[in-house]
């Protein structure tokens, strides 16, 4: 299995702020940071595009796109271009998955599939991936709380895509919920309120990293 890693997710983050947040969390250890991209459309809310992409790209990080938008397809080549080293799509944004899987990949980047809670995880076979996302949460908003079947449908996925994929789960993960996660096959653990919402985000994210083994 992939070496577990810690993704600092940063929707909780303060955007006045963003690129010393995210600074203070790389010196902490962060090799990954989670970007969520949100369209008002497969999500109620909007959140941020490329230009956020781009103010992070010269920090040497792995920048992990999470496109919460529908038609994801069409996005694609501007967070490429953006510096995006990871684009994951949602199965239910669009009805060519593959194609937009190839997009990415096509991009250079590596290629992330997402299912929501209520999503089959069979969604996720017959596909190139780089990178199975299953939302522990329904995808919107930080800061809510882990669903507990999450890690069952872990579980299935990681029998689905074999040991060395990278499987990540997102939402409600913090110090409790990471190690079941990681028990149950997780490699990849996006932490947002559980980091940037704390008063010390480098505590937080050595914590959250003890729990997950990484
Ligand atoms: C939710 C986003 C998550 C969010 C997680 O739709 O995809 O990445 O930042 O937030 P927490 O960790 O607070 O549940
Ligand atoms: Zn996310």
């Amino acid at each position: 299995m992939p070496a577990p890693r810690i993704a600092p997710s940063i929707l909780s983050a303060d955007f006045g702020r963003l690129r010393g947040q995210v600074e203070e969390i790389v010196a902490a250890g962060a090799s990954v940071i989670h970007v969520d991209v949100m369209d008002g459309h497969f999500v109620p809310p909007l959140s941020m595009g490329p230009q956020v992409v781009s103010a992070l790209a010269d920090l040497g990080v792995m920048l992990d796109v999470h496109l919460m938008v529908e038609r994801p397809e069409r996005q694609v080549a501007d967070f490429a271009s953006a510096g995006a080293s990871q684009i994951t799509v949602h199965a239910e944004a669009t009805p060519h998955v593959h194609y937009a899987l190839q997009a990415v990949r096509d991009a250079g980047c590596r290629a992330g599939l997402a299912i929501n809670p209520g999503t089959p995880v069979g969604a996720l076979e017959g596909v190139e991936l780089d990178c199975a996302l299953v939302m522990t949460v329904n995808p919107g908003w930080g800061g809510q709380a882990f669903i507990p079947a999450s890690l069952e449908r872990i579980r299935r996925v990681r029998d689905l895509i074999g040991p060395d994929a990278e499987l990540e789960v997102d939402g409600g993960i913090d110090a409790s919920t990471a190690g079941p996660c990681a028990e149950a096959g997780a490699s990849l653990f996006v932490a947002g309120s559980a980091i940037f919402g704390k008063d010390d985000p480098a505590a937080a994210y050595a914590a959250i990293a003890a729990a997950a083994g990484a």
